[in-house]
């Protein structure tokens, strides 16, 4: 039998460290991408600890040379990839978080994880996610990408006015489902996912969910099956009180 391979980039902790650990205890063989070698090799001895079969990888998604490095690691040892989940994100707010006050070079570095990053990371993979059987990749997405739930005045988040951050996870719904539309043909499924807000050191542990709640978005479109859907922001539904369920983009 084949080992099923998993990516999971920014998996040392949080979210992704959560979704690694799921999908190596449904047998996968999991590839955590961490951009500092102790805090990814710390993870690794903590997975495996727990009879995870997961393994560090050296990946800044920040760097295109770092991503195909982790290409020929996938081509080399295993020759195919069946899930990528692209979980590495960041947060960064200028001053107050208006809009008028958003300054370039944190639009920019945001974006360079949370848009480029994604890109750089897929297109390296995807000619080995094309040789899986039916490959899954998941964009770790936000409902602050959702021009419809940001919008809306009855919602939970319509104070929220802070451009970096949803911006750059609005312009990964539409990576994802332009990517989904390039797929259609291939057993590929594409999808984003909305983990919901999770206490992780992303929000000083703010969230009311846990890490582990978040990852059963991801693990939950990462192992859809062959007849599943592609092309939807799917995860948690703040706004119709908590469940899963299709978010509008
Ligand atoms: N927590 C929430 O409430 C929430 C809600 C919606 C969506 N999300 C999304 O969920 C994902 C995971 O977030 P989290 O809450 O688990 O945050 P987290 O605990 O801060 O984890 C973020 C992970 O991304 C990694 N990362 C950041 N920049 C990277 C880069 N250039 N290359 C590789 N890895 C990088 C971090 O590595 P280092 O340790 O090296 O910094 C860390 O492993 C993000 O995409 C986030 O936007 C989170």
């Amino acid at each position: 039998m084949t080992t099923t391979i998993a990516l999971i980039t920014g998996a040392n902790k949080g979210i992704g460290l959560a979704t690694a650990r799921q999908l190596g205890a449904r047998g996968m063989t999991v590839l955590l991408g961490a951009r500092d070698e102790t805090r990814g090799r710390e993870a690794e001895r903590t997975l495996r600890a727990e009879g995870v079969d997961a393994r560090f990888v050296s990946l800044d998604v920040t760097d295109e040379k770092s991503a195909a490095a982790v290409a020929e690691l996938v081509e080399r040892e295993y020759g195919h990839l069946d899930v990528l989940v692209n979980n590495a994100g960041i947060v960064r707010a200028d001053g107050t978080a208006l809009p008028s006050e958003t300054t370039l070079a944190t639009l920019r570095e945001v974006y360079e994880t949370n848009v480029f990053g994604v890109v750089a990371v897929t297109n390296a993979l995807l000619p080995l996610l094309r040789r899986a059987p039916a490959a899954r990749i998941v964009n770790v997405s936000s409902e602050v990408g959702s021009i419809a739930v940001m919008t809306d005045p009855r919602g939970a988040l319509f104070e929220l006015t802070s451009v970096p951050y949803p911006s750059s996870k609005t312009a990964l719904n539409m990576i994802t489902a332009m990517y989904a539309k390039e797929l259609r043909d291939t057993p590929i499924r594409v999808n984003a996912a909305n983990p919901g807000y999770c206490a992780t050191d992303l929000n000083h542990h703010s969230g009311f969910r846990t890490p582990e709640q978040g990852a059963e978005v991801s693990v939950h479109l990462a192992t859809l099956p062959a007849d599943g859907p592609s092309g939807l922001l799917w995860g948690y539904q703040m706004d119709a009180g908590g469940g899963y369920g299709v978010l509008p983009w």
